[in-house]
Parts: structure tokens; C-alpha cells; sequence
């Protein structure tokens, strides 16, 4: 990917903290563009680009799928490799982050996103207004992560539908790859629907919780390539590379962890398998609905709760189309994307403004 993909890129030492802060603005074609904020170690702050490139690019055809009126952006804030945040650092990164921000004057808002939490998006608030996800008693709409945990269930829906010809998870076997706070509120969904799960996280702490849910825990490496029906990725990106593809023994994989596919070229070895892959930035576009329905258009939680839901007709969707025009679903999403980008809605939405 080029940087000339992107209408913006903003990288700049905070001056308090002295780490590297990177606001990748994609595209603002169909609005403010939107996307998180990821406090994440990298190697080098050129590979936190790297990611921030990707990521907000993610972020535009997720908001045009989810027939979102928003562009795509992200933060990455690249923290060196064995580093220790303490609270006066972490604060000095935050007000970094807020007058980068606030320098866009509303071109692209933040939020949540890997290593922060709606607390941290009050004190960006503290100087800017472009922040989604503040707690409640500060005026947004809290964390993300339910509404993306409750996205991904509606797509699984979809799935199981295509596979099997019934919506219900019951009996289906799934492998659920990371209980970050998305993948352990989604491992609940899943236990309460009845679906026979096989679950893992890098962190052993996080088994005993998940066998309390009778699920069956497994290293990450086993519930990757595990006989299953679907295979769901809810860590961080890059799972999917050339060499695991031929490993896999599951018939669909969804799940929301941005990323996915360490490189193009394994959509096409998946698909060459008959894997059905649903692409991430479909699946996890319930914590953004969430917030942007919320807070841009003050629709009520239940109004909210729908949009969320709705990503299992746009999963079905592309599945039908899919198979209709023999392509893959990531190609039927892409071509989506392409098209409400090429022709954005003539009434402009409200903005936080
Ligand atoms: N971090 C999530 C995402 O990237 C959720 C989110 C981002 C929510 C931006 C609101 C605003 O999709």
C-alpha cells in the first residue's frame, strides 16, 4: 500500500511524552473519518506506521460497508519493545494524542482501540472534543466492546446459515483465538447459544474464566488449526499467513480481530481451499455503529442494538453475492465499499460539531 492510499498522515515525537504519535487519516470521503486509538508495543515506530496505514484504510471500507456517513483513520501510538508505561507517562501520551487530534479540527475523531480504554478517551476529551467512547458520566457511549462481541455473534449467525442452513450457534463447533475484552464478552455469547467452543489466549490466566463457560481450552497454535466449523480470530492481526493456511481444518473463518491475513495473498490460498473467510473489517464493525449511532446521530442504545445486529444481513448478503457472482466474500466487500465510496450520500449526516 502507498502512502499517496491516504489523505493525511500525521507523525510527530509527543512533546510531553517523547514517544512517536502516528494519526493516519485515510479517507474523510463519506465523513469525519473515524477509528481508534491503539497504545501497542512495536520494534520501531516505522512498523507502528505500518500498521497505522493499514488500520485506517481498514477503517474506511468497514464504515462504508456498515453503510456508516464516515471515512477511516486510526492512532497508533508505537511504544518501544519492553517498556513500562507508568501514569504520569501514559497521561503525557494522552494529551499528546489530544492536541494531535484537535489539530485536525474534526476531519477524523478517535477511540478505543487495543491498549486504551473508554477512561483514557475522557482525558483525550479533556482537550478535545473528537473522541468517541467516553464513559457515560462523561457523555459517550462507554466501551466498544460489547457492541463488537454482539457484531460478531449476528455475523456468526450469517455463517452458520451458509454453512448449514440454520441460524442457531447450538452444537456448532467454534475455535475462539484470543479473550481480549472483545473474545472473552463473545465467548459468554457463544456459551449462552449453546455452541461447543474451544477457546485460547496467549495469557493462561484467562482459562480458568473460559472453562467456567464449559468451554475447552487449547493452545493458541491447536485452536488455530483445529477441526472445526468456524474458526474465530479475536486477537491481534496477522494470524492467518501463507503457512497456516494449509494447516487449517475449519470451513468458514469470522471473527473480529482487524488484520486478519498477514498478506493479500492468503484471501485467495483460503479461498483456493474453500475456506469462507468473512472479512475482519465486516465482522468487527459493531463497536463503531455502536458509538457513531449513538453519539453522531443520538439514536437510543435499542436503535443502536439493531444497526449492530444488521451486520447479519450485510454478512448474508455478501455471501449471496459471493456465490452468485463466483468471487469471494472479501472481493463482494471490497467491490461495496468501492461503490458507497464512489457515490456518497447526497444529504449530509450531522457531525459531532
Ligand atoms: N476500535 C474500534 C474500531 O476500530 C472501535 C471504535 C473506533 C469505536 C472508533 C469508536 C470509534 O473499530
Amino acid at each position: 500500500m502507498s502512502i499517496l492510499d491516504h489523505e493525511q498522515v500525521l507523525i510527530r515525537t509527543g512533546p510531553r511524552s517523547g514517544l512517536p504519535v502516528i494519526v493516519a487519516v485515510h479517507s474523510s470521503t463519506l465523513g469525519q473519518a473515524v477509528g481508534g486509538c491503539r497504545l501497542w508495543r512495536y520494534a520501531s515506530w516505522q512498523d507502528g506506521l505500518t500498521d497505522a496505514l493499514r488500520l485506517s484504510a481498514g477503517m474506511t471500507a468497514k464504515c462504508a460497508v456498515a453503510g456508516l456517513a464516515n471515512g477511516g483513520g486510526k492512532t497508533v501510538v508505537a511504544v518501544p519493545q519492553g517498556a513500562e508505561l507508568d501514569a504520569a507517562t501514559r497521561r503525557a501520551v494522552l494529551d499528546d494524542v489530544a492536541d494531535t487530534i484537535a489539530s485536525l479540527d474534526g476531519t477524523y475523531a478517535t477511540g478505543p482501540d487495543v491498549g486504551t480504554t473508554p477512561q483514557d478517551m475522557a482525558v483525550i476529551g479533556e482537550r478535545t472534543p473528537h473522541v468517541f467512547c467516553k464513559p457515560a458520566q462523561h457523555g459517550g457511549s462507554g466501551d466498544s466492546s460489547p457492541a463488537t462481541a454482539l457484531g460478531t455473534l449476528a455475523a456468526l449467525h450469517a455463517v452458520r446459515q451458509r454453512l448449514h442452513g440454520t441460524r442457531t450457534l447450538a452444537g456448532v463447533r467454534l475455535s475462539l483465538v484470543g479473550l481480549g475484552s472483545v473474545g472473552m464478552r463473545l465467548a459468554r455469547l457463544l456459551a449462552d447459544e449453546g455452541a461447543d467452543l474451544l477457546v485460547s489466549d496467549i495469557d493462561p490466566a484467562k482459562r480458568a474464566g473460559s472453562e467456567e463457560l464449559g468451554a475447552t481450552w487449547a493452545s493458541p497454535e491447536q485452536a488455530l488449526t483445529a477441526d472445526v466449523d468456524i474458526l474465530v480470530p479475536a486477537a491481534l492481526g496477522g494470524v492467518l499467513t501463507e503457512d497456516v493456511v494449509p494447516h487449517l481444518r475449519c470451513a468458514a473463518i469470522a471473527g473480529p480481530a482487524n488484520n486478519q491475513l498477514a498478506t493479500a495473498a492468503v484471501g485467495d490460498l483460503l479461498h483456493q481451499r474453500g475456506i469462507v473467510w468473512v472479512p475482519d473489517y465486516v465482522v468487527s464493525a459493531g463497536g463503531v455503529i455502536n458509538a457513531v449511532t449513538r453519539e453522531l446521530h443520538h439514536e437510543t442504545p435499542d436503535e443502536a442494538r439493531e444497526r449492530v445486529e444488521a451486520i447479519e444481513h450485510t454478512v448474508a448478503d455478501l455471501l449471496d453475492t459471493a456465490e452468485h457472482r463466483q468471487m469471494t466474500p472479501a472481493q463482494a466487500a471490497t467491490e461495496l465499499a468501492r461503490l458507497r465510496l464512489d457515490a456518497p450520500p447526497s444529504t449530509p449526516r450531522p457531525t459531532s460539531t
